[in-house]
Parts: C-alpha cells; sequence; structure tokens
C-alpha cells in the first residue's frame, strides 16, 4: 500500500532533453527516482501545467534518465511537444502491470506509437539473452519510431528488425500482422508481446491462439485518476490502470469480445472504437 501512495504523489520535474523522433513524435527526458525503477510496459500520468494531465507509458527508465515518447494527437499531447529543456511537469507513477519475460525466443510488434513502451521491453529482453524478432508496422515511412535505436540493439545484441508500411514507402509493404503471420509460420517463439491499435492486437490474438504461442498486450482506455478508483478505463471485469494496461493471454481471452470494438468516453458511456 506504502509503494502505492508513494507512486502515486506527484512530483515535479524538470526536462533534461528532447529528441525529435518523427515530424510529430517527440521523446521527452527527465530524471525521477521512482521511475528508475520501473519495468517496461508501465505508464506515468504527465501533467502539462495549465493544460491537461495525460496516461503516457514510459520509453526508457534508467538512474540518470527516464523518458516519455509522446504522438502530438490533440491539445496535450500539442503542449507536451512543444517542451524544451528546463521547462517543468509534474508526474505520477509508474502505475500498472508490465510486460513479463516468458521462454527465451520472443516475437515483439509494434504499431506507430505503439512502439514507445516496446523500446523498454526489447531492451530488457536482450540483456536476459532472448533471440528477439522485433516488427514496427507503420502507415507510412514518416511514422517509423526508433530507426537508430533499433539499429543500435541489432548491432549489440543481434536483434532482428522488421520495418512494415501500409504504403510501402519503408521497409516491407504491408501490415505488421502480415508480417507477425509469416513470422510464426516460419520459425518457433515462445511467446509474443503487442502493443498497437486493437484491431491489430485482436488479429495478432487470433494468430496467438492459432500457434498456442503466449501473448501479452499493452491496451488503451480513457484514464483519469490511475488508481483503479474512477472507473473510466473499465474493459470487461478489469480496470486498465490497475490490472493493466498489460493484460496477459488468459486475460485478453476474456476480454477478446470488447477488444477492438468498444471504449468509454470522458463521461463513461460505451462508444465503438474507429478501425
Ligand atoms: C496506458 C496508456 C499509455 C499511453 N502511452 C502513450 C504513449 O506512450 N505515447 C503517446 O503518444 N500516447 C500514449 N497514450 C495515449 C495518450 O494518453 C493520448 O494520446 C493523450 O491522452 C491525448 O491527449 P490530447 O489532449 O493530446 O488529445 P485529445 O484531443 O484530448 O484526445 C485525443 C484522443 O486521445 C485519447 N485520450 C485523451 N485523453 C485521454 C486520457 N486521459 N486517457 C487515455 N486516452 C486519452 C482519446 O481517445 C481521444 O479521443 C497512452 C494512453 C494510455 C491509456
Ligand atoms: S483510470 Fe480511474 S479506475 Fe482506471
Amino acid at each position: 500500500m506504502g509503494w502505492h501512495i508513494k507512486n502515486n504523489e506527484m512530483r515535479i520535474v524538470k526536462v533534461h532533453r528532447v529528441k525529435a523522433e518523427t515530424r510529430n513524435v517527440k521523446t521527452i527526458f527527465f530524471e525521477d527516482e521512482l521511475c528508475a525503477s520501473a519495468e517496461p510496459g508501465q505508464f506515468l500520468m504527465v501533467w502539462i501545467p495549465g493544460v491537461d494531465e495525460i496516461p503516457l507509458s514510459l520509453s526508457s527508465a534508467s538512474k540518470e534518465e527516464a523518458s516519455v515518447t509522446v504522438k502530438e494527437v490533440g491539445e496535450a499531447t500539442h503542449a507536451l511537444n512543444k517542451m524544451e529543456k528546463g521547462n517543468l511537469l509534474g508526474i505520477r507513477g509508474p502505475f500498472g502491470s508490465s510486460f513479463k519475460i516468458i521462454g527465451k525466443k520472443a516475437l515483439v510488434i509494434g504499431g506507430g506509437i505503439g512502439a514507445a513502451p516496446l523500446l523498454m521491453l526489447l531492451n530488457k529482453l536482450l540483456t536476459n539473452g532472448i533471440e528477439t524478432v522485433f516488427i514496427m508496422g507503420a502507415k507510412t515511412r514518416s511514422e517509423i519510431l526508433f530507426i537508430d535505436q533499433l539499429e543500435a540493439l541489432h548491432n549489440e545484441y543481434g536483434l532482428e528488425v522488421i520495418f512494415t508500411t501500409d504504403d510501402g514507402s519503408y521497409g516491407t509493404k504491408g501490415l505488421a500482422t502480415e508480417a507477425a503471420e509469416r513470422c510464426l509460420s516460419e520459425k518457433v517463439f515462445d511467446s509474443m508481446y503487442v502493443c498497437g491499435k486493437e484491431s491489430m492486437i485482436l488479429k495478432l490474438y487470433s494468430l496467438a491462439e492459432t500457434y498456442t504461442i503466449p501473448m501479452q498486450a499493452s491496451l488503451e482506455r480513457i484514464m483519469r485518476c490511475a488508481i483503479g478508483i474512477c472507473g473510466s478505463c473499465v474493459i470487461g471485469r478489469y480496470r486498465v490502470c490497475k490490472d493493466g494496461p498489460v493484460f496477459d493471454f488468459s486475460q485478453l481471452r476474456e476480454i477478446r469480445r470488447e477488444l477492438g470494438k468498444f471504449k468509454r468516453n470522458f463521461r463513461g458511456e460505451r462508444i465503438f472504437i474507429e478501425k
């Protein structure tokens, strides 16, 4: 309990540096003691003074610095993308469940900004000696993330990286799910780790069933409190902030009928998820 209360206290941190990943995605680095021991898949509530507080996954975490990688989609993410060295942010967390290492051969799949929490996971898998294939899928070249970091992981640990774009402007033309299906039919994997759109998660869930591979996926829902109280992040019998955001195979089986179909809006109403 003490752990939880401590994590939920807002801390003010100073932006150390900002790295532009693409036209509308930036990684913001800062120092925070509690983030240093965060696990891959956990998230923060990030308060941008005078604007809003939003959930963001940690994309890296160490004693020296931690980071969030943010895609500009609305007011809060726009304000974050304008942040510069020395600006102040409020953070709560890290919150939620994390990806757990299973077996010795891993297939990791990220769609667009869904790659943010996976960068930290890739580092953990590789430093634990797990043979890893990473599929980075995006609509187009300009949405591919972390090319330089992935190249470094390839050179240092032999990470195999497959890029896919819907329009063929980078890597293989096609969907990340199609590349995943090819990998699964050619090689044996012990586990699959996914973050991206729910339609992608759902498709990969059915592949995981076909190939009987334990899959873990990180889900997104509207979040306000992040500690299981307000109910805005409910899916099935779970609260994504507390029971997730990373769900294991048996939990995904339970909620598969809601996956990619419904979420709650800010008023708590059930609404269809856009494809
Ligand atoms: C656990 C988790 C981890 C996330 N990690 C990342 C990440 O690493 N990088 C990243 O760019 N984005 C991430 N997101 C999504 C991010 O929180 C939203 O893009 C952001 O809140 C949008 O805020 P806005 O004011 O810019 O846009 P708005 O115009 O307010 O919203 C745009 C859309 O973002 C979603 N959204 C808005 N507010 C929230 C909220 N409080 N909780 C959840 N979704 C919201 C809604 O679907 C909304 O339609 C994550 C979401 C969750 C739940
Ligand atoms: S965000 Fe409040 S219960 Fe999950």
